[in-house]
């Protein structure tokens, strides 16, 4: 690490000498200053981390100098020196930015106490201040690769979520499309992004340990509670609180959250009061919410509440579009993580990508690229390194010949699923065929949702599956 340089500044010769002289064998680089004016020359010249600064000088304030210092430089620590008799100053020192102060006469051994913890306070500030940035850099909307119209579609939506601070948001989409993405992307772009956001997976968490886990207990609350412990609602002051799989929250603990909704009050286990809090809910889950309402398995009240701003995340399937930017996305993400240095993938193992139907959403694609990445040994990642599923997906559909050719070019638009025009033409009943086909896979063999998708009644839906063969013309569960 470089030498940290700290400017002494005071009018007794003696004193300057004394610092001086500690903080060089100490290791620092030191210079000094014995007036107003001279410490401002050195301000500009010796460009210190750290000004030791005496609150008296002959022509100046160190006051004054602090705020024009600190002006310049936020980054700059400054410890005051002051006479006992200006304890008040003292405060104010600190409270326009001074770091510590000293008090005349002091103890050397104590200055060099006080310089080491000021600078290894400003490290940690630094070093904090880094990981935010380097966290927000992974996680801003920037980072959210899409390009196709619903994603676009999303990013409007996280801004407009995230400027309405206080509401609660539900984001829905299929396993691995980007939800805990999402919420992060949405407390970062709120004036919550410097407070904690703290993520709960309701699904993970068993139900005796849930409510401890959220609200926190006091002393005693149960035989183990020998302290009282801070929940996720207490940590997350000011932040944000992220319930993943809010689905598969028990219908106890539903209750609880919407009371934490309305009334942005809770219950610590074991306490006698509320606790009141300001931590903005978001809440995901791949579950159909609705559903499960009818189920009886989710709170009608709560979902009401929960769902006032919804953000629906499109399948991979759906937007495949995307995928070659996602695959150059991941592809750079890896070789900087693994020191890679895949340069592009293939037309083959493109149009594999571009073919397959992704269950797995974006999480699978990242996934395939990482273990591509990880056994490609050229510069070219080639489709040897895909799994069958995949590669045997663009077999089947060249067999098909209904899905595209070899020449598909890398950013070609697949924007219905994943058909295409072949070069021999194709009847429209047997394009109409495999829309409906695709439909019913996309919604997992539910009629009503694949009609919906394609525009038609269910009967129409139904008669038209009937014509074509497709099994399930029948029933409307799951294919
Ligand atoms: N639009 C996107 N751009 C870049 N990476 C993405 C995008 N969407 C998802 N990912 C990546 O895919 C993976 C899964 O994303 P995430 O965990 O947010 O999904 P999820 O919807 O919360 O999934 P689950 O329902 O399984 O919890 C992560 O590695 C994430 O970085
Ligand atoms: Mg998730």
């Amino acid at each position: 690490m470089a030498t940290k340089r700290i400017l002494v500044v005071d009018d007794e010769h003696l004193i300057r000498w004394s610092l001086t002289q500690m903080l060089v064998d100490a290791g620092y680089q030191v210079d000094s200053a014995g007036s107003g004016a001279e410490t401002r020359e050195k301000f500009k010249e010796f460009h210190p981390h750290m000004i030791l600064l005496d609150i008296c000088l002959p022509d100046a304030s160190g006051m004054d100098l602090l705020q024009q210092f600190k002006k310049e430089n936020q980054d700059l620590a400054v410890i005051m020196i002051t006479a006992h008799s200006h304890a008040d100053s003292a405060v104010q020192a600190l409270k326009l930015g001074a770091e510590d102060y000293i008090g005349k006469p002091f103890n050397l051994e104590d200055v060099l106490h006080s310089v080491q913890q000021v600078f290894e306070k400003c490290r940690l500030r630094d070093e904090n201040a880094y990981y935010r940035r380097v966290l927000q850099k992974k996680f801003e909307s920037d980072n959210l690769v899409g390009n196709c119209p619903k994603m676009i579609e999303v990013f409007k939506m996280i801004k407009v979520v995230a400027d309405a601070d206080d509401k609660t948001v539900l984001i829905t989409g299929a396993s691995g499309t980007g939800k805990e993405l999402v919420a992060r992307a949405i407390h970062l772009h709120s004036r919550r992004a410097d407070e904690p956001f703290i993520e709960v997976n309701c699904a993970a968490i068993p139900e005796s340990l849930l409510e401890n886990e959220l609200f926190g207990h006091e002393r005693g609350a149960y035989t183990d509670a020998s302290q009282r412990q801070k929940g996720i609602f207490e940590l997350a002051k000011g932040g944000t609180v992220f319930l993943d799989e809010l689905g598969d929250m028990p219908l106890g603990m539903q209750a609880k959250i919407l009371k934490v909704i309305e009334n942005k009050r809770y219950r610590r286990l074991g306490g006698g009061s509320d606790v009141v809090t300001d931590a903005r809910i978001i809440a995901a889950t791949n579950q159909n919410l609705p559903e499960l309402v009818k189920q009886g398995k989710f709170r009608a009240d709560l979902f009401y509440r929960i769902n006032v701003m919804n953000i629906d995340l499109p399948r991979l399937s759906e937007r495949k579009m995307d995928i070659p930017h996602l695959v150059n996305y991941f592809i750079d993400q890896f070789n900087h993580e693994y020191g890679r240095n895949i340069e592009e993938v293939d037309a083959r193992t493109m149009s594999c990508l571009m073919k397959y139907d992704w269950p797995g959403n974006v999480r699978e694609l990242r996934n395939t690229i990482e273990r591509a990445m990880m056994l490609e040994e050229g510069r070219v990642l080639g489709s040897d390194h895909l799994i069958r599923e995949i590669t045997d997906c663009t077999e089947a559909a060249a067999e098909e010949n209904v899905l595209g050719d070899e020449d598909v070019g890398a950013n070609d638009c697949f924007v219905l699923g994943n058909f295409r025009l072949p070069k021999e033409g194709i009847s429209l009943e047997e394009v109409e065929k495999e829309l409906i086909k695709m439909s019913l896979n996309r919604w997992g063999g539910n009629q009503t949702k694949a009609a919906e998708c394609l525009r038609m009644s269910r009967d129409t839906l139904r008669y038209r599956m009937k014509k074509y063969g497709l099994t399930g013309a029948g029933d409307d569960g799951k294919a």
